[in-house]
């Protein structure tokens, strides 16, 4: 931690004084009568940072009444106790420099612009409280993941972007322009670092990946993205129970590390974005997840007496609707579903012995619905290539997936998080575009 947040965190604990030397951003700048008032944000925290600047500063009139909000700058001065309200220290500034001028047109002004405005402005939001925030709460996020993984053994597997089979069999990948003559075969953006992984389990028993992941999905909502990062840990001797108990572990260490370690950031989205977000976390983080397996949550649903918009049956695939009621209105945290209707789950999930439903598992969060996915994974060969033919898929694109069966075959099992979603529940924001730095979505990947 540097900077503002640094001087922040120091005068929690001291009394102020001494020379402080501050670099960053006009958040707001106010020139009174014979004094200027500028709020220096630098990002390092949610904390900002006012100088006082009085008249016989050098350069006053030149430099300082010539500062709008957006410049860059670099404050040095003293460390006073602040008379006004909103803050309890402020800088005395001795030297204000000019470090990176601002043009009139600034687009953030003080004012609150709308989410949907910052998205045109990518460039510039991080700049704001919001983006600031979700950004530090995302690498808080991304560290606590692989502290947690690293604590349990686990070995990092750097999956590849491009491939050449389709994870998910659901036929929604990028193609790659050109890749035939590249590779000699059409290649693709992958959907999951899945398979790959399965390959590393069965090896060094757990590893993980965690890497941007593509879809080429039409789904314009606000839990979907075309590029999203995903998190994808793959455990070999391990079966559906323990990969449930790893998950609930895995979710509650990350959104504890985020309350303890980012906590004026999570009091930011308490106050200004979802009012009661960090106690729903540590709800989350304190208590047990409920478990269903599918055939009692369609029960539950058809008993619910709404008017879904997708009506239920044994069958389908759960609608974002259906989650949603079940993690918000019926369990009111966290929810596994387990064993679904084959039918609606991918080709490598293991087959129970009813040979209509499979070995997976969907946790599912109050407000976003399904965060991750998961399942035991088909380790019988002759099941497996079944399962590749029913699915439509050409058994040739996955030979080496098929051989791992035929050499030291083992029960293993697996999950992904949607990276993003943790984020958007973390933090209640309310779209995925909005916790991403860069969305790409249909119509759009500017930046
Ligand atoms: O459920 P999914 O499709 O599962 C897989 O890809 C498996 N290969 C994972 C595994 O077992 N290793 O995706 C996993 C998670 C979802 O639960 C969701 O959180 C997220 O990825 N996700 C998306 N996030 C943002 N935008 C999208 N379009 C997403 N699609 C899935
Ligand atoms: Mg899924």
């Amino acid at each position: 931690m540097s900077g503002v947040q640094r001087i922040a965190d120091l005068l929690a604990r001291e009394q102020p004084g001494g020379t402080v030397r501050v670099r960053g951003w006009l958040r707001t700048v106010r020139h009174g009568k014979s004094v200027s008032f500028l709020e220096i944000s630098d990002g390092s925290g949610f904390a900002t940072l006012q100088a006082v600047a009085p008249p016989e500063l050098p350069g006053y009139e030149e430099t300082v009444r010539q500062l709008g909000t957006g410049a860059a700058v670099e404050v040095t001065g003293e460390l006073r106790e602040s008379p006004g309200k909103g803050q309890r220290f402020e800088v005395h500034a001795e030297q204000v420099v000019l470090v990176g001028a601002v043009d009139d047109d600034y687009p953030l002004q003080k004012k609150r612009h709308s989410f949907e405005f910052l998205r045109t402005i990518a460039h510039l939001r991080p700049r704001t409280n919001t983006f600031g925030a979700v950004l530090r709460v995302r690498h808080e996020a991304a560290r606590a993941i692989h502290d947690f993984f690293h604590q349990r053994g686990f070995i990092q597997l750097q999956s590849p972007v491009i491939t050449t089979s389709d994870a998910e069999g659901a036929g929604e990948m990028f193609e790659i322009a050109g890749g035939r003559d590249f590779f000699g075969r059409d290649a693709r953006l992958t959907v999951s670092g899945q398979l790959e992984a399965e390959i590393a389990a069965l090896a060094l028993e757990r590893v993980y990946t965690f890497g941007p992941t593509f879809r080429a999905e039409n789904s314009n909502t606000s839990r979907h993205l075309a590029e999203f990062w995903m998190v994808e840990p793959e455990l070999a001797f391990c079966d559906l129970d323990e990969l449930v108990a790893l998950a609930e572990d895995f979710l509650r260490f990350v959104l504890t590390r985020i309350l303890d370690e980012r906590p004026d950031d999570m009091a930011f989205f308490d106050q200004r974005i979802d009012p009661g977000v960090v106690d729903r976390l540590r709800h989350v983080a304190e208590s047990d997840f409920e478990r269903l397996d599918y055939g009692e949550a369609v029960a539950l649903l058809e008993r619910s007496g709404r008017d879904f918009e997708h009506p239920v049956r044994w069958g389908m695939d759960l609608q974002s609707e259906h989650e949603r009621y079940l993690a918000e209105e019926k369990v009111g945290r966290p929810l596994v579903v387990t064993d679904y209707p084959s039918a609606v789950k991918a080709f490598y999930m293991y087959e129970n012995d009813d040979g209509r439903t499979v070995r997976a598992m969907d946790v599912l969060v109050p407000r976003v619905g399904e965060i991750v996915g998961g399942s035991q994974r088909e380790h019988r060969l002759d099941v497996l290539r079944r399962r590749i033919a029913e699915a439509g898929l050409p058994e040739e694109d996955y030979w080496w997936y098929l051989d791992l069966r035929r050499y030291g075959s083992v029960p293993h099992a697996g999950f992904g998080l949607g990276f993003e979603r943790l984020v958007q529940f973390a933090t209640g924001m309310a779209n995925i575009r909005d916790v991403i730095p860069f969305p790409r979505v249909p119509g759009y990947a500017e930046f």
